[in-house]
């Protein structure tokens, strides 16, 4: 008689299965990125079976790195696969703490070692995010700290590795040469995964999306105006994807209130929530050729 569980069977009762449908429904597009992530639960699903079974295995190495235009859901994503590791047993607690260079690296000597080992404490069981992780190196100054903090990191990825993940996140280009000059932490990354920009289409997507969870929407005219406000500012100088939506989204809310503020009449839930053409059309980016310097946007 066979008592082995069937992956699918174990696919749903982990809560993997609803983890991966839920950022499914509110991610949108990335379906490259989404097929990697499955393909990750897949390979942990099967090692438990394997465990199940009896069979020796050292836990896979899930150390990845995420590449990408900035505002194109690389710490979304990477809060999300937290969440995955920790359903399927492979960290402990799930949670994701997310740094930067400044976070890890001392200015002085003696204290990157410290500082390094501090928030590797804080990540033990979940993941540690490193954000524009190229600036850990820095080959100009031969006696940069930066390299003290890989090496730190280099030896947990190889000793701890089934208790901490480490996500490293950047743009693609940067990302390539900090691996070229650091064959010790490119050995270690199991998983590179390319986060595309966002068409036209999925922006005016996310855009409804947000809009949504904030309890807005368009009407018609607002729409076709912000369809047209996406077209723009894609060819705008710091434009940041996702990001760059929620941004102009704040600023339209903003216009709405105004415009309503000085209403005399009680105003409709419907007033309350609908964003007009108007709304969007006041913005800076209609009033630009494509290269003009545009409002210096805050990218994080
Ligand atoms: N595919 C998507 N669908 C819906 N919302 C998204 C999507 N991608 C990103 N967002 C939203 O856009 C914002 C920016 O995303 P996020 O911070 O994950 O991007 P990032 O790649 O980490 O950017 P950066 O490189 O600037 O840190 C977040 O509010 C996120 O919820
Ligand atoms: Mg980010």
């Amino acid at each position: 008689m066979d008592t082995a569980t069937a992956p699918r069977a174990l696919f749903e009762s982990s809560g993997v299965k609803a983890l991966l449908d839920q950022l499914d429904a509110e991610l949108i597009g990335l379906a490259p990125v989404k097929g990697r992530i499955r393909d990750i639960a897949a390979l942990l699903l099967i090692d438990k079976l394997r465990e199940e079974q009896g069979l020796q295995s050292t836990p896979p190495s899930l150390h990845m790195c995420f590449t990408g235009n900035p505002g194109t859901g690389k710490t979304t994503v990477a809060m999300r696969m937290a969440g995955v590791l920790k359903q399927l047993g492979y960290v402990r607690k799930g949670h994701l703490v997310a740094v930067t260079r400044d976070d890890l690296v001392g200015q002085f000597i003696g204290h990157t070692a410290p500082k390094t080992k501090e928030v590797i404490k804080k990540a033990m069981g979940g993941v540690l995010f490193i954000d524009e992780a190229y600036y850990l190196y820095r080959p100009e100054n031969e006696r940069d700290y930066g390299q003290e903090s890989i090496e730190i990191l280099l030896q947990v990825m190889e000793n701890q590795r089934d208790d901490l993940v480490v996500i490293l996140a950047g743009y693609k280009d940067r990302m390539d040469t900090f691996f070229g000059s650091n064959p010790g932490m490119a050995s270690r990354i199991a998983h590179h995964i390319d986060f595309p920009d966002y068409s036209e289409a999925e922006l005016m997507q996310i855009a409804e999306l947000m809009l949504q969870g904030l309890n807005y929407r368009f009407d018609g005219p607002a729409a076709h105006a912000f369809g047209r406000y996406l077209h723009l500012r894609r060819q705008q100088p710091h434009f940041a994807n996702a990001r760059s939506v929620r941004n102009a989204l704040d600023r339209m809310r903003l216009r709405h209130a105004t415009r309503l503020f000085d209403s005399q009449s009680a105003l409709s839930k419907e007033q309350l929530c609908t964003l007009q053409a108007e709304d969007v059309l006041a913005s800076r980016v209609f009033g630009m050729a494509p290269s003009a310097p545009v409002l210096q946007e805050v990218t994080r």
